[in-house]
């Protein structure tokens, strides 16, 4: 999505200056044109030189640089997205007055585009009257803004807000300003990810290899188009996306009980989750030694959550499945397609080199409820997150 998409940066003086290297880098990596704008301050922290390699376009930092007069209107005009990060307290309060004293200020004053700020201070800093009501007048002014958030800083603990956010979270964020107005903003999207455990005794689980990384990323693929998101998760190893809300579960009954709560509120309901089929009848309540012998399980299967909640799906709501198969897949998909009532199923075949649990890539099927059937071929599990929300928005206009 950043491929073509143009971006300033701008960077205000502070310490997280060393953050906005790595966004810059994210950004620039991902395909977007990236111009950074520094104030006096930033280049007290990072040299221009550093952005200009990082981005490889030339950095702005002074209104009155002989070269380019009108620099700060034309990147203001230019512009998809100005993300400023790190938004200093005086920054903000800058900009919160319409002061146009530097490049940074001025172009913010001329901006056409959308401008998301990412405040990062000193907990004091960022909790005085005066930087709430800077921030308060921006916000009024349509600023979109991300973090702070609380911990630590570069002073010492902290439990109050006041560090900017992490790069990636502001990447979302930015993503999410720039992707406004498609078919699923305001929507309420319930998306399950990753394994369920179903306990044998204290300490020992039947679980499978799901890692949970393509309900994730469908997760915050659909929050950064405008979702309302809740993910419901097993127990992953995965850094959660930052925006959607997280509910963490355990075994398949809990999962079906956060199911339960969500769906009749959902808009669309993604269940990219593997469920564990099956669990022990009987639970030890205590660690079984290996010492007393050879152990028998008897294994009864589990609630399949997607029929099981079919009755509380909201009229229209859309459903999209997962099938993952070890061998005619396909053929497999379209049955659980018409048997549980799905829109769209999503199948792949673990056996497929690529696909399946474990890699961050997948070579995936959607069929949906017309009949259409769309192979794909091996791309990371993101690029197959965004296929299957093009094909689910297609299906809301
Ligand atoms: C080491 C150091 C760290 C600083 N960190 C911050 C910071 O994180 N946030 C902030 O608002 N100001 C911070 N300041 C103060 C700003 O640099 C100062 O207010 C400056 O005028 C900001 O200018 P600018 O907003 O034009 O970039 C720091 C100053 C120093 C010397």
């Amino acid at each position: 999505m950043w491929a073509g998409r143009h971006v300033v940066l701008g960077v205000s003086g502070g310490i997280a200056c060393y953050k906005s290297c790595f966004l810059a880098r994210r950004l620039t990596e991902a395909g977007a044109r990236v111009d950074v704008v520094l104030t006096r301050a930033a280049a007290e922290f990072v040299r221009p030189l550093t952005f200009e390699a990082l981005t490889g376009r030339p950095v702005a930092c002074s209104l009155w640089e002989p070269g380019e007069a009108l620099a700060h209107i034309r990147l203001a005009h230019e512009a998809d997205l100005i993300v400023v990060a790190p938004a200093t307290a005086h920054l903000i309060a800058r900009a919160a007055q319409g002061l146009a004293d530097d490049m940074l200020t001025a172009m913010l004053l001329a901006r056409r585009a959308p401008l998301l700020i990412a405040p990062a201070m000193n907990d004091e800093m960022y909790a005085r009257p005066e930087t709430v009501a800077n921030l308060e007048r921006l916000r009024a002014a349509g600023v979109a803004q991300v973090g702070p958030e609380a911990g630590p800083l570069a002073e010492g603990p902290s439990e109050r807000p006041g560090r900017m956010s992490e790069p990636e979270t502001i990447l979302a964020h930015a993503a999410r300003l720039l992707r406004r107005g498609g078919p699923l903003e305001g929507r309420r999207v319930v998306v399950t990810a990753g394994p369920t455990r179903e306990p044998l005794d204290p300490v020992r689980v039947i679980t499978n290899r799901s890692s949970g990384r393509m309900g994730f990323e469908l997760a915050a693929a659909a929050w950064e188009r405008g979702g309302d998101v809740v993910l419901i998760s097993g127990p992953t190893a995965l850094v959660p996306p930052g925006g959607p809300t997280l509910r963490r579960v355990e075994t398949t009954a809990e999962m079906e009980a956060a199911v339960r709560d969500e769906l009749p509120s959902a808009d669309l309901l993604i269940m990219a989750a593997a469920p564990a089929d099956y669990r022990s009848v009987e639970v030890a309540d205590r660690k079984r030694a290996r010492g007393e012998g050879g152990l028998s399980l008897t294994l009864g299967p589990t609630a399949d959550i997607l029929v099981a909640t079919r009755g509380l799906r909201k009229p229209g709501a859309l459903v999209v499945g997962f099938a993952l198969e070890t061998g005619d897949a396909v053929a497999r998909g379209r049955g659980k397609l018409e048997r549980k009532g799905l829109d769209v199923i999503v199948v792949n075949d673990a056996t497929e080199p690529g696909a399946g649990f474990e890699v961050p890539t997948n070579r995936v099927t959607i069929l949906d409820r017309d009949g259409a059937e769309d192979m794909l071929p091996l791309m990371d599990k993101r690029a197959v997150a965004e296929a299957i929300l093009d094909r689910v928005a297609a299906r809301c206009v």
